[in-house]
């Protein structure tokens, strides 16, 4: 009997001291919108032991995420989704308000487009905020991390406090995303900063937890308030758009006197006050949210009464280099560009990435299309995206399709592919040997050596060497 209560004693303490040293379960996540954004910090935050279910209106992408396909093209996204549903730390789900009430903190990840005046639509937000506000059976952590006007987390709070159908409470933190495309997984577990806008120290510290075994130094974890979380996110994507129009347009600055301007950044951004990144010029800036951003920030500065000099003109310095493209290409292959082949290499906004969204290669393709050029296109990721938008144009499965027969070769997107670009075997398979490179990224001494007559934009070759 004596031995049993010893026993018993012993399991018990055992058991207190397992239990003392179990981590608290940690509160469910659940992140709205598996795009972009959201399938990412699902992912990330899976691989990081937390536990989070994602949720999307689209059935289609939800059936596509529970069976291990990734909808869109991210390095390394597809392996980490597979393996967060191995271990049972993922789920996916159409059912929003199920999605809801399970959680303790919800992400607000759905897209904000452009609306035709400037401003970015929140309808999506909204429509969340209207179904959190009819599922708040407790509790809840509402983490704004779309992009999303200044004071809309005002917007969102009072919605909720309208439709809510409890006297639960709930509170409202802005959290934007820095993530980029072609490197979201690495940017997500070793961000620069995070910042974290919350009315109290303690919202704060929670939402801070989630982030515990991410690589960012402390002092780099930010809290403050919504307003200001809002706002960093619109200037500093207007900011980095600034420097790529700044090289930009020092590039055709360059380009007139035959000045090399990889070699003048190069310089440049060795001062630590500038900094070496975003200073490569190229066909333009593109993507989901530089172009948004910079309108949206326009529009907000302009309803308040600011004149946006200097914003304004981001956009139409990057406007007008896509028609600096074009213009180069014509007087490269002797300005009539009807009937001629043009190798498009590269549409995707960027390498590593499939997204299209407001590419330079949309509107260069069209308007060369327009000049009566024939389109030999091929991207190693965009194809079928591009295909949507333009189909009427000639989409190749690979490189050397696309440069056959080509009377010039067009380089919008630094694919590592094309940085490789065989020279001496594409030189047989051309009409004629024409590069334009937007991106400086061939070997210029070996395709001249080639016999190419090559141009890249911040590099005025033929400038140069008619000097
Ligand atoms: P996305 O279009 O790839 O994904 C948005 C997802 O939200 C879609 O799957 C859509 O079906 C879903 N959705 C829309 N309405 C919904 C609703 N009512 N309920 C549930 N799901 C809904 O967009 P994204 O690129 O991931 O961008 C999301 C936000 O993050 C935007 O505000 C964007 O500006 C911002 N952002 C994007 C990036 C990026 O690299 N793409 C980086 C930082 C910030
Ligand atoms: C950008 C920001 O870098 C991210 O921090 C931000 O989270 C994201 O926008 C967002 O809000 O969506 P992303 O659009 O994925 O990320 O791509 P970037 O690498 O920033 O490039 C944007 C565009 O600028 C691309 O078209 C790129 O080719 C162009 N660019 C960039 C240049 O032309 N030159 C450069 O030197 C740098």
């Amino acid at each position: 009997m004596k031995t049993n209560l010893l026993i018993f004693i012993f399991f018990s303490i055992m058991n207190l001291q397992t239990m003392s040293n179990t981590p608290k379960p940690f509160p469910n996540v659940t992140i709205i919108g598996s795009g972009y954004v959201g399938l990412v910090a699902a992912c990330c935050l899976a691989k990081l032991k937390k536990q989070v279910c994602c949720a999307d209106i689209d059935k289609d992408k939800i059936d596509k995420l529970k069976n291990k396909i990734c909808p869109f093209y991210e390095p390394g996204l597809e392996e980490l989704l597979g393996n967060a549903i191995d271990e049972k730390s993922i789920e996916f789900t159409s059912n929003i308000e199920i999605a809801i009430e399970e959680a303790s903190i919800i992400f607000i990840a759905v897209n904000t487009p452009t609306l035709e005046n400037g401003d970015a639509d929140i309808t999506a937000v909204k429509a969340v905020a209207k179904t959190i506000a009819k599922h708040l059976n407790t509790y809840k952590i509402i983490c704004l991390k779309s992009t999303v006007p200044i004071g809309t987390h005002k917007i969102v709070e009072e919605i909720i406090n309208k439709e809510k159908i409890s006297d639960v409470t709930f509170d409202i933190v802005s959290i934007p995303e820095f993530l980029r495309e072609g490197s979201a997984i690495y940017d997500f577990i070793n961000p620069n900063r995070i910042v974290i806008g919350a009315k109290s120290k303690e919202v704060f510290d929670t939402v801070k937890s989630l982030f515990d075994n991410v690589n960012v130094k402390s002092e780099n974890i930010i809290f403050t308030n919504n307003l200001v979380a809002e706002t960093i996110k619109y200037v500093a994507n207007s900011f980095l758009a600034l420097k790529v129009s700044f090289a930009n347009e020092i590039s055709n600055f360059c380009d007139e006197l035959g000045i090399d301007t990889i070699a003048v950044m190069y310089a440049v951004g060795k001062d630590e006050r500038i900094g070496s990144q975003f200073l490569n010029p190229g066909p333009g800036f593109g993507g989901s949210c530089f172009p948004k951003d910079v309108k949206a920030l326009k529009k907000m500065m302009e309803d308040a009464g600011v004149d946006p000099k200097l914003i304004s003109n981001i956009l139409s310095v990057n406007e007008a280099q896509k028609h600096i493209v074009v213009k180069r290409l014509c007087t490269l292959i002797g300005n009539d560009i009807k009937n001629k082949n043009i190798a498009v290499l590269g549409l995707a906004f960027k390498a590593n990435t499939d997204d299209i969204r407001e590419a330079p290669a949309l509107t260069i393709i069209k308007e060369l299309k327009s000049l009566g050029a024939n389109i030999r296109a091929y991207d190693p990721k965009a194809n079928s995206n591009m295909k949507r938008e333009i189909p009427d144009i000639t989409y190749c499965d690979s490189l050397n399709t696309a440069i056959e027969k080509a009377d010039a070769i067009l380089v919008l997107t630094e694919w590592q592919e094309f940085k490789n670009l065989d020279l001496s075997a594409i030189k047989n398979s051309v009409n004629q040997k024409i590069i334009l490179d937007t991106r400086n990224i061939i070997n210029s001494v070996r395709a001249i050596e080639h016999g190419f007559i090559y141009d890249a934009i911040g590099k005025n070759f033929l400038l140069r060497n008619s000097k």
